[in-house]
């Protein structure tokens, strides 16, 4: 099984927070799609020949493309690749160019599965983050979404916003719940170096949200959900009806996939690799064929360290037989000696040779996985 991303790196106008790559410069959107034409044909040889289970279309904003644009990259995906008839291909979307009409036209091109950037129903923090589109218009996005045939839809939130008061929260919570979308990815904001928010925050013209405050709206985030019927399958994701993103759950649990487009990664098992995170850089090595990305050979710990930093984050957890049988008897004994103390301190619990995070581990997570990894 094998998954593709492709990175579409246009925005309309940038979030306060974001740090994905992105340009507002639209004029380079046709020689870049000659370009990622280009990459589908000369990358294929990186799945060699495995089916292709999952395409995402992630950015950056896909639903900058046109109808036909996007029927044009499909096509070519479809002729290049073995991609299985029951494939899940995701877009994400920005709810603004979400009209009844873009709806149909992502429905009928063969995209089933959508991923819109909501962030947030009250309008005041949709404005403070510098988002194109109001809290309705992002319900009404969902909404016709259904009208035009969607049944797996995703939505983003994003909670530990400056100002965002736990009630706040919690009502966003509930907002979604009464939507018709099946998944739903809650992010705490994160304040990445070269994005107006941080700059504000180094600067003291913006307030971090305490962690006391963070801690309890990632607690209010997981009980809405168990109350809601959201099943919690990764740290930040949560599904009702078990419609778990296939595509990020390959990531999750070592899956290859090939990354197209400007910043995109790619991973065979053996490599990682990754393109270079700029549309001009990336359209002039294509077309002169020479080298748009850098790649890194594994080493054996690198695949542990891997392995861990990945399927920890999920609800199926790491095995003892895998670590074992992939990775030999001395990482297997570092991992059992390391993981005690966490199943001591109930920040893990294990149930026949499955290691998982607890709700308290969940909170801790970044520091667990950071001891678990051979340096
Ligand atoms: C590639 S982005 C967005 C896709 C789409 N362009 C949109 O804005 O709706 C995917 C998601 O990452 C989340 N995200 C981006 N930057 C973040 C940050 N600094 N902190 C937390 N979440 C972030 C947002 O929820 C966003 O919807
Ligand atoms: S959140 Fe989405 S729309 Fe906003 S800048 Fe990032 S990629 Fe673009």
């Amino acid at each position: 099984m094998a998954g593709i991303y492709i990175h579409i790196p246009f925005c309309r106008q940038k979030c306060y927070y974001c740090n994905f790559y992105k340009t507002v410069n639209q004029n380079f959107t046709s020689i870049f799609l000659n370009a990622l034409a280009n990459e589908i044909v000369s990358g294929k040889y990186f799945l060699s020949s495995e089916p292709v289970e999952t395409i995402y279309f992630g950015g950056g904003t896909p639903s900058v493309l046109t109808e036909n644009e996007l029927v044009e990259i499909l096509n070519l995906l479809h002729k290049e690749f073995t991609v299985t008839s029951d494939a899940e291909i995701t877009f994400e979307a920005n709810p603004d160019d979400l009209n009844p009409a873009y709806l149909n036209s992502l429905f009928s091109s063969g995209v089933n599965r959508l991923s819109i950037g909501i962030q947030s129903f009250n309008d005041e923090h949709l404005k403070k983050m510098n988002r194109r589109h109001t809290a309705k218009q992002a319900v009404n996005s969902v909404g016709n979404a259904v009208k035009a045939g969607f049944n797996n839809i995703s939505i983003d939130l994003i909670y530990g916003l400056p100002g965002l008061t736990s009630q706040q929260w919690k009502q966003n919570l509930d907002d979604a719940f009464q939507l018709p979308a099946e998944h739903l990815s809650a992010y705490h904001l994160t304040y990445h170096e070269g994005t107006p928010f941080y700059t504000w925050l180094k600067k003291g013209t913006l307030t971090e949200l305490s962690e006391d405050k963070s801690v309890e709206q990632f607690n209010i985030l997981l009980d809405s959900c168990l109350d809601a019927g959201f099943e919690q399958y990764e740290i930040s994701n949560f599904t009702r009806d078990k419609k778990y993103s296939k595509h990020n759950t390959a990531y999750w649990t070592g899956g290859k996939y090939l990354g197209l487009g400007p910043s995109a990664h790619s991973f065979d098992g053996e490599k990682r690799r990754w393109n270079v995170a700029h549309v001009e850089a990336y359209c002039n090595a294509i077309e002169n064929k020479t080298s748009y990305f850098q790649e890194e050979q594994l080493s054996e710990n690198d695949k542990f360290n891997e392995y861990i930093l990945t399927n920890i984050r999920t609800k199926w957890g790491l095995s003892q037989e895998t670590i074992s049988e992939r990775f030999g008897k001395s990482r297997a004994d570092f991992f059992t000696r390391e993981i005690e103390k966490y199943i001591q301190n109930k920040k893990i619990t294990e149930q026949n040779g499955i290691f998982t995070l607890t709700r308290a581990g969940l909170f801790v997570s970044d520091d667990i996985m950071a001891n678990l990894m051979i340096i």
